[in-house]
């Protein structure tokens, strides 16, 4: 049996209707979050999630897009729990990463699986200090895909 998957650490906002899960190591702040959902996520406040800033619908919607997987949810409240979509879809980003989307099962150089997810960022441009996932260094490096 392979290890379980990895998971860094997790910080939970927890709310009546629904909890969300927030895992820094995968964040490369692109701030969909913040652009599509200002009243809840908010970059640079403590805590910078206020979980009943909107009704658990908006939440899990934005949370679904979150290109990396670093947001996750779980709802309280007896509605869906996000659902891996049918098909994968891999999503090059202009000097960045390849953002990727589906039912999606990440190995390591020994075939154990690190990470399933619906949703993550790997590396492009070689950099990455938390490989296979991208941690935000292209930008630092200049990387450009032309
Ligand atoms: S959308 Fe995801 S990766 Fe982007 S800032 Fe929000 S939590 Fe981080
Ligand atoms: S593509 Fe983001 S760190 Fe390499």
């Amino acid at each position: 049996m392979s290890a379980p998957p990895e998971r860094g650490p997790t910080r939970t906002y927890s709310g009546e209707a629904i909890e969300v899960h927030w895992e820094p190591r995968l964040c490369i702040h692109v701030q969909n979050c913040v652009r599509n959902l200002p009243q809840v996520f908010k970059a640079g406040e403590r805590p910078w999630i206020v979980i009943d800033g909107a009704g658990a619908d908006a939440v899990a919607a934005t949370v679904e897009q979150c290109p990396t997987g670093a947001l996750h949810y779980r709802r309280l409240d007896g509605g869906p729990q996000e659902q891996a979509p049918d098909e994968t879809v891999v999503d090059p980003r202009p000097d960045g990463p390849l953002f990727v989307r589906g039912r999606l099962r990440i190995v390591g150089d020994e075939g154990g699986v690190i990470r399933e997810d619906t949703r993550v960022a790997l590396c492009r441009c070689g950099g990455s200090a938390n490989k296979p996932f991208c941690d935000g260094t292209h930008r630092r490096i200049g990387f450009t895909t032309g």
